[in-house]
């Protein structure tokens, strides 16, 4: 069964790795869709986005990664996948999954799970490791080293949440 793992991954966190690492284990096969939430302006351009995460699951069996445009439900039908999966970490993340997961499920036909954050990463996000970056601070608990060499390049890394 291929599950799709959509998200901006402005950077991907150990947090995102786990959530995709657990849904190999449940569905065989994941691609990532690293899309863009419209309106809003991103850190790291997208197709190095597909890059470092390609990197970063290169030891993970059964996983691919995609730039996304367009609507997750087409990129859905066109990759062969039937499920969404989507890590949550707070009440907050499942307000704004559930509504997500119904329009997909209204316009695609396609299921989404939600796994919950383990605890481990339940509280990480992108957008605190962006603001650690910012302030010059060490990110190395929270992404894989080429991540955060990556954000170090990066002259201001205040871009969008996530
Ligand atoms: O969780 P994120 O990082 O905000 O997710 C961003 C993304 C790109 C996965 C999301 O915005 C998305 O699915 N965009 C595609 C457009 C779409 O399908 N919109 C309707 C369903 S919400």
């Amino acid at each position: 069964m291929i599950a799709v793992c959509p998200g901006s991954f402005d950077p991907v966190t150990y947090g995102h790795l786990d959530v995709i690492e657990r849904a190999t284990r449940l569905f065989g096969e994941v691609v990532v869709a690293v899309g863009d939430n419209h309106g809003k302006q991103y850190l790291i351009a997208r197709d190095e986005r597909v890059g470092l995460i390609a990197r970063a699951t290169a030891g993970m069996p059964g996983v691919g990664v995609q730039a996304m445009t367009g609507l997750l439900a087409d990129f859905c039908r066109r990759v062969g996948a039937t499920i969404i999966v989507k890590g949550v970490r707070f009440a907050s993340d499942f307000d704004y999954e559930l509504q997500m997961a119904h329009v997909n499920g209204a316009i695609g036909g396609v299921e989404t799970v939600l796994l919950p954050a383990s605890r481990e990463w339940g509280t990480i996000s992108s957008t605190f490791v962006r603001d650690v970056a910012r302030h010059g601070g060490d990110v190395s608990a929270f992404v894989p080293a080429e991540v955060a060499a990556a954000l170090r390049r990066k002259p201001d890394p205040g871009g969008a949440d996530g």
